[in-house]
């Protein structure tokens, strides 16, 4: 390894000129490809979706930033160079660990606008339309992002917010280099967008060249003015005010009331352990905290997993996501409108009774609730994880929803607005674009958080010592949830290292539809055909599960920075 304190950057691009040539090999890429040991960094680690921005942050932890300073100044880099999930439109969750081991979760998810209401979601015949929910003015939630990070720094950070606003706006006003996953993404799903979004994504007509330099000025400017402003430059004044006019004029009901009243909550993490290891995780309205808790208290009732490949290691892993998320479609919602019965559902008893409805060579239907449509590929989100010379760390996951969010513009802004309405039930057993089905809890109200399946967590060593043993979190909607458990599998019980913990392949179940879904090249014809014996409806993924980007340790203590080969992530540490 470089000496100590020497920079140690790793991208986990293959190191090839040219465009096709790159383009082909990332689409040929099996998903569980090798991407080396990840990066070790004896003092600070940024591990990010897009290089550009995870460059800003490494910059912040140089200079004497802390975690939560550099994840800020990262998050608000994204916002420029990874517009299609870190938009400033969008909202997110952000789970802190300090180095004397405090948690916080930061809850900035968007919220349902005060006059939101079911009845708006029906079509002529009373039926519910979720091309409502995910397009148009009515599937835009009041954004977050903006009021999340400033009461992050606030909170938790030692800098000026101005200053970390500062390296975004540069890269919005001069200019950065278009990165590769971005004009892909904007060659695949650029007709979502509408003429303003387009004007700025598809310059004269066409996506970008990945390199072409792609320039944001009226981003820049409005940057400039949150830099300065703070979080009211955003929710009050002109920019609120052509938000909410174009809101309203794509069908939405959202005011500028709703705007002014955006609160940022700081919630109670979730701490329960594996083990013996603590795993920190986010409370609702995230649906994988409950859930990622639950499915490791039922594998703990369970054998230990040899062979992390094995049919009857994959079997068990489908069957304690088929409960949890059958679960999680009756009792989890926003803990503001909904009981949820947390302690009920983290229950020991409970769980070991579910876990002892498993039958090891059979397969358990999942009831008949209607079709649920096989989640689809281009949801866009993003997880960063960020830790620092002291432990303090930083998982933080945020999201459009869907890429590119709604593919609305707020005019003379360039930010891109939410299509987060989708994630709530539109009517109990209706499946949304993730094909996730959800009851009463999580039905549309005013003033409401959708649910969410964001999953940044966080597990400590044995011993508590200054550094925690993982950092993690995803995009891939519903999946994230099953990916973020199979990194902690890997670590935790298989032994991996970090880097080979989130190159691991992947499955995902999600209990309704009753399909479980494996990556390309995930299971060899003998596991598939084992497991199919027992019942298993196989269905491999057309694309990749999940993105995580995680930070764990080496054996000497130092930071691993794992960030995950399926998209463009990159870990920058020194
Ligand atoms: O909050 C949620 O659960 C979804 N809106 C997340 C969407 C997502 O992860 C798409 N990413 N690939």
């Amino acid at each position: 390894m470089p000496g100590r304190f020497v920079p140690t950057v790793a991208s986990n691009l293959p190191r090839l000129r040219g465009v096709a040539p790159l383009l082909l090999l990332i689409a040929l890429l099996p998903a569980h490809a090798a991407s080396g040991p990840g990066v070790r960094a004896e003092a600070g680690v940024v591990v990010a979706p897009e290089p550009q921005a995870a460059e800003v942050g490494l910059a912040v932890l140089r200079s004497g930033g802390n975690a939560v300073d550099a994840a800020v100044a990262t998050a608000l880099a994204l916002s420029v160079t990874h517009p299609e999930a870190g938009s400033l439109g969008g909202g997110g969750f952000a789970l802190v660990r300090s180095a004397d081991r405090d948690y916080r979760a930061l809850d900035f998810r968007e919220v349902a606008p005060a006059a939101l209401d079911a009845a708006l979601f029906l079509d002529e015949e009373g039926r519910p339309d979720t091309d409502k929910s995910l397009r148009g003015g009515l599937a835009v939630g009041v954004p977050g992002t903006v009021a999340g990070l400033h009461a992050l720094l606030e909170a938790h950070g030692t800098r000026e917010w101005r200053g970390l606003v500062q390296p975004a706006e540069r890269l919005a006003r001069e200019g950065f280099p278009v990165p590769h996953y971005l004009a892909a993404q904007l060659g695949r799903l650029g007709h979502r967008l509408d003429p303003a979004a387009a004007a700025i994504f598809l310059p004269g007509g066409a996506p970008p060249r990945p390199g072409a330099i792609l320039r944001q000025p009226e981003l820049a400017a409005v940057l400039k003015r949150i830099g300065r402003g703070g979080p009211s430059a955003f929710y009050d004044g002109p920019l609120a005010e052509r938000l909410v006019a174009r809101v309203r004029e794509a069908g939405g009901v959202m005011t500028l009331d709703d705007l002014r009243d955006y609160r940022v909550r700081e919630l109670e993490p979730l701490v329960g352990s594996f083990r013996g290891h603590a795993v920190v995780a986010f409370p609702p309205p995230s649906s994988g905290g409950v859930a990622l808790l639950q499915m490791l208290e039922m594998l703990e009732q369970l054998p230990i997993a040899d062979d992390p490949r094995s049919s009857a290691t994959l079997h068990r892993l489908a069957e304690v996501q088929r409960r949890a998320f059958a679960d999680r479609s009756r009792w989890l919602g926003d803990p503001a409108f909904t009981d949820v019965p947390l302690g009920r559902l983290l229950d020991a008893d409970y769980l070991a009774a579910r876990a002892a409805s498993i039958d090891p060579a059979r397969a358990t239907p999942s009831t008949e609730l209607g079709p649920g449509d096989p989640p689809a590929p281009d949801g866009e989100t993003m997880h960063l994880s960020v830790a620092d010379r002291h432990g303090n760390v930083v998982a933080m996951t945020i999201t459009l929803n869907q890429a590119f969010g709604n593919g609305i513009v707020v005019p003379g802004s360039g930010i891109l607005l939410n299509n987060e309405i989708d994630d709530f039930a539109l009517a109990p057993g209706v499946p949304n674009f993730y094909g996730l089905v959800g009851d009463e809890a999580n039905r549309i109200e005013g003033g409401k958080r959708p649910l969410s399946s964001m999953t940044p967590a966080i597990v400590e060593q044995h011993e508590p010592a200054a550094r925690p043993l993982l950092v993690l979190g995803s995009p891939g909607g519903s999946k994230i949830i099953s990916a973020v458990l199979q990194v902690l599998l890997n670590v935790v019980d298989h032994g991996m290292a970090p880097q080979q913990a989130v190159d691991a392949p992947r499955i995902h179940h999600q209990w309704l539809p009753d399909v479980l879904g494996v990556e390309p090249d995930a299971i060899s014809a003998d596991v598939r055909g084992a497991l199919e014996a027992r019942g298993h409806d196989v269905e491999v993924g057309a694309y990749p599960f999940g993105c995580v980007n995680a930070i764990g340790l080496d054996d000497a203590g130092r930071w691993i920075g794992a960030a995950d080969p399926r998209r463009e992530s990159v870990a920058r540490g020194y």
